[in-house]
């Protein structure tokens, strides 16, 4: 199903105004491939009469699906192990003795796709730090993908996806059959608060954060709005609070109000004491 590019350039602006993930020039298979279920679902003959019926009407549920269907929600439970042992570690030990006296915590997932990932942190936190579960502890999860946001909302998992990173005494633990697939337990569904935002857009009021995980998704935007996002950042976090980048990420000549914590192999970083 050829593109052809003045319909590309459409796509491209749509996506870039919408979410601000930037499709590079050779990305046209990338359009053409994940447009083909829309299509198909639609009843539209070609990708250029899907685009015609975009140009020719304001933005609605349709643009939404185009934009969305261009994310990539790749992701895994416990993905890059290293960041974990870092919260296992470091991070969860040090928030725990520094936030004693009010005893909250509060944690912002912020591009959490299928939810592998704020489920993998939750589970850590169940496990090993059961000091907790006397705390506040808020932990929200957000992304821009319906679709992915409710999968994450239901929290079941098929056996391929289980497999991948999972280790199996926890999924003994946390998670019940369901038909083919795995539905992990309410228990844990119930320690996240699972909501939309666009970190493109305005965001909702947060609470002060002392983790903001975003990790693999800055790498979708460019530099500018690496800058906004991670200005913004800086004013929610907590002083002393934490945020975690993707492993191939980082605020290095973006943004120099912070800086790396020597923890080893791991992407965290804290804002610059003045
Ligand atoms: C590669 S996944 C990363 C998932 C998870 N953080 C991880 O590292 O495994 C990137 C996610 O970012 C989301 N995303 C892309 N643009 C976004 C935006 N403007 N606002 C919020 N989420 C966005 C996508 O929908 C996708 O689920």
């Amino acid at each position: 199903m050829m593109l052809p590019n003045a319909d590309f350039e459409y796509v491209r602006k749509l996506v870039r105004d919408r979410s601000a993930i930037v499709l590079d020039d050779g990305k046209t298979y990338l359009v053409e491939s994940r447009l083909g279920p829309i299509l198909q679902r639609e009843g539209f003959a070609s990708l250029t009469e899907l685009v015609a019926a975009l140009r020719s009407a304001p933005y609605h549920d349709l643009h939404r699906r185009v934009v969305e269907a261009l994310t990539t929600n790749e992701t895994s439970f416990f993905r890059d192990m290293p960041t974990f042992d870092a919260l296992n570690l470091h991070v969860f030990p040090d928030l725990i003795q520094r936030r004693s006296v009010d005893r909250q915590i509060n944690l912002w997932c912020a591009a959490s796709s299928s939810g592998q990932e704020p489920y993998s942190i939750a589970m850590i936190l169940r496990e090993n730090f059961p000091i907790l579960s006397t705390w506040v502890v808020r932990h929200i999860a957000s992304d821009l993908n319906m679709d992915v946001l409710s999968k994450a909302k239901d929290g079941v998992f098929s056996q391929l996806e289980v497999n991948r990173g999972l280790p199996a005494p926890l999924l003994v633990k946390y998670f019940k059959k369901r038909g083919v697939d795995w539905q992990i337990s309410d228990d844990i569904r119930r320690m996240i608060h699972f909501s939309h935002v666009n970190l493109a857009a305005d965001w909702p009021q947060f609470p002060p954060m002392d983790v903001v995980f975003m990790r693999n998704v800055l790498i979708y935007f460019d530099v500018a709005t690496k800058r906004s996002i991670l200005g913004k950042i800086r004013r929610i976090l907590r002083p002393g609070g934490y945020l975690v980048l993707g492993s191939a990420e980082t605020t290095l000549n973006i943004d120099d109000k912070f800086e790396r914590v020597a923890f080893p192999r791991v992407p965290f970083y804290r804002v610059k004491k003045t």
